[in-house]
C-alpha cells in the first residue's frame, strides 16, 4: 500500500477518535454517565478502531519513508507522536468516569491533536 493511501487512513483515525471524544464529553457535559450512556459500546468501538488506525497507518508511512530514505525505521519525533498517542487512548477513562474533566479536556484534546501535527510537520525542517 502507498504512502498516500497511509496518511488517509491516518486521518481517518483521526476524524473518528475525535468523533468518540466529542460524543463521550458532550454526554458526560449533559449530566450523563457511564451507566446511562447507550451508546457506549459504539463509542468505545470507534475509540479504540480509531487509534488502531493511527497507530498502523502511523507506522506504514514511517516504513514507506524509511524505505525511500534509508533512514531510521523509529526516527525521534516520532517518540513524542507516540507519547500523545497513548494520552489520547487513555483520555477514555476519565472522559467515562470524572465528567467534570469534560470541559477542561474539551480544550487540551485538540491541543495534543495540534502537537502531533505540528511534529509531523516540521519534523524534517
Ligand atoms: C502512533 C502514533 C503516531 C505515529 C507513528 C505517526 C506517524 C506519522 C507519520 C510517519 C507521518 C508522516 C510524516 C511525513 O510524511 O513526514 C504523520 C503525519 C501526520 N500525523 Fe501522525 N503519527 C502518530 C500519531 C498521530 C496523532 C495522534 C495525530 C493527531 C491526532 C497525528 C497527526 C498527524 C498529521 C496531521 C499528519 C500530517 C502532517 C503532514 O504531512 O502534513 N499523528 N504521522
Amino acid at each position: 500500500m502507498s504512502y498516500e493511501f497511509y496518511k488517509i487512513l491516518h486521518f481517518v483515525g483521526i476524524a473518528l477518535l475525535f468523533l468518540a471524544f466529542g460524543a463521550l464529553a458532550g454526554h458526560g457535559l449533559n449530566g450523563g454517565t457511564r451507566e446511562t450512556n447507550k451508546a457506549r459500546g459504539l463509542i468505545v468501538g470507534t475509540h479504540g478502531l480509531a487509534l488502531a488506525l493511527i497507530l498502523v497507518a502511523g507506522f506504514g508511512m514511517l516504513a514507506k519513508l524509511a524505505g525511500q530514505s534509508g533512514g531510521s525505521f523509529l526516527p525521534g519525533w516520532v517518540h513524542p507522536k507516540l507519547l500523545i498517542w497513548l494520552l489520547l487512548g487513555a483520555a477514555l477513562m476519565p472522559l467515562q468516569r470524572r465528567p467534570a474533566l469534560a470541559r477542561p479536556l474539551w480544550l487540551l484534546l485538540p491541543l495534543l491533536a495540534a502537537a502531533a501535527a505540528y511534529i509531523a510537520i516540521f519534523h524534517a525542517r
